[in-house]
This record gives structure tokens, sequence and C-alpha cells, in this order.
């Protein structure tokens, strides 16, 4: 059988329709992860509402305001965006996320040894950079915060693809990009706490001090999307928000 012929349809619109298997199921987790609650927005603000004292928030990649940063209840908060894809004015620090850390670490903003109680890594989705960003707010975090990431659960491999811009995939503009790679990478730290809370693609939390999940041996050395998939949960330690709610109440 001609598998193209098979794969390529026209509605009587004439709009490309696409019914392979592929594009099938991944056109129904994108509906199924849209439909998950609550968003990050919440779990960040569950998370800073532990602490009894001012909190002090920063958040890497930051796009449209409204859709998080806005909403982060914090004493103190502090935004990181070179402004690659939203042309937002009020961002405290316009360049990315390696500059920001830079000039901190040099003492040419803020103060030098500024701690964050939560920092949200949700900058430049690919894994080398979402590892430097983990190693830089490692330095900068409270003993006892967190650092909370985006988009650490890819419901197929066309989420997690590296190339944001192509979106004829079956995720269409979907993008988690390789996050996935450097959360579980630090998953295998034995210095760290981590789970993924499943909902809004992934929210990873990683933390110094909350026993929030073990640290495992990495059984992934390639990280291959393939046998991510099918260790999923143990993987990411994925677990509910009430799940985590009641690990740190
Ligand atoms: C997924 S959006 C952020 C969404 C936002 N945090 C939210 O919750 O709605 C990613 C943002 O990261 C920014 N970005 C890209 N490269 C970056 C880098 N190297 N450092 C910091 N931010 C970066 C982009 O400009 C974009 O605005």
């Amino acid at each position: 059988m001609n598998i193209f012929k098979k794969i390529k349809t026209y509605n009587k619109h004439g709009r490309r329709v696409v019914n392979d298997p592929f594009h099938k199921n991944t056109i129904e987790k994108t509906k199924l992860e849209l439909k998950k609650t609550p968003k990050r927005t919440e779990v960040i603000n569950f998370l800073l509402s532990l602490f009894q004292r001012e909190t002090c928030y920063l958040e890497i990649g930051v796009r449209n305001p409204e859709h998080n940063y806005n909403h982060i209840n914090a004493d103190t908060k502090y935004s990181v965006d070179p402004g690659v894809e939203y042309k937002e004015k009020s961002i405290d620090f316009k360049m990315t996320s390696d500059s920001f850390f830079d000039k901190l670490n040099k003492n040419e903003i803020l103060a030098k040894d500024i701690k964050f109680d939560v920092i949200f890594i949700d900058g430049l989705h690919l894994a080398a950079q979402v590892d430097l960003d983990i190693k830089n707010s490692l330095d900068h975090i409270k003993d006892d915060g967190f650092i909370v990431l985006h988009d650490c659960n890819p419901p197929t491999e066309w989420h997690a693809r590296e190339e944001y811009q192509y979106t004829n995939s079956p995720a269409s503009g979907y993008w988690n990009g390789t996050t996935w790679k450097a959360f579980l990478k630090s998953r295998s730290d034995s210095g760290l706490y981590s789970c993924c809370i499943d909902t809004d693609w992934g929210v990873g939390i990683l933390s110094k001090k909350h026993p929030i999940g073990n640290s495992i041996k990495n059984t992934n050395p390639f990280y291959e999307y393939k046998v991510l998939d099918e260790n999923r949960k143990e993987s990411l330690n994925l677990i509910s928000f009430s799940e985590l709610k009641k690990i740190l109440a």
C-alpha cells in the first residue's frame, strides 16, 4: 500500500486532514494535556505560600507576563527575558539568562549574595541551556527554596522536538523542547530532591531540602524519548498536585 496515499487526505473545504496514527495520537495527547489543571501559576504560588517570611521570586523566560508572571504572589519579583518572542517593555532584565547570571555574579546587578525562594526556569527549552539555568539557579536559591521548571513532561516525541519553528509536526505549534533531559539529569543528583507535577506539560520541582522525591540512577544514558516514555512515572517522579501538597503539608 502507498503509505503517503493513506496519510494525506483533504476535507471538503480543501484543507489538509492528516489521519495517520502518529498525528491522531499526538492530537489526542495535546488535547488531554491542555485539559489538565492546575496550571503552573497555582503550583508556584502554592510553593511560595509555604514560606512564613517575605518572599523573592525570579522568572527566567517570561514572554507575555499576563500568562504567569503578573499572577505570582511574591513580595519581590524579578523577570529575565531577552524579548525573543514578545516585545514586553516591563521586563526587569532584558537579556538572556546567561548574561543575567554573569552580571549577577560580577555584582553588576541586584545584590551579589541575593537568594531567591522560588526560581522559575522557562527560558530557552533546549537541554544544554536548561542545564546551565539549573546550575546557575542552584547558586542563587535559598537552602529551603524551590527551582521550578516548565515543560518537563512532553506527551509525545513531537512535543519534545529540538526545533521550535517546525510547526508542521503532529504537535503543530505545541513545543516542550528538550527540557526533560536537563530535568532527568538533575534527578540523578544525590544532593537534590525532585518531582514532576503531572499537569500543564510537566511542572518539574527541585529542592535541596524538602523530601519531594529521592534521586535516581539514570537508566536512560542516551536520553532517548522512547525510554522516557516507557518509564515516565519513575523517571520523572510524576506525581499529582494533591500528592505534592500532602508531602509538603
Ligand atoms: C515559554 S516562554 C515563557 C513563558 C512564561 N514563563 C509563562 O509561564 O507563560 C519562553 C521565553 O523565554 C525567552 N527566552 C528565550 N531564550 C532565552 C534565554 N536564553 N534566556 C532567557 N529567556 C529566554 C523567550 O523570549 C520567551 O519569551
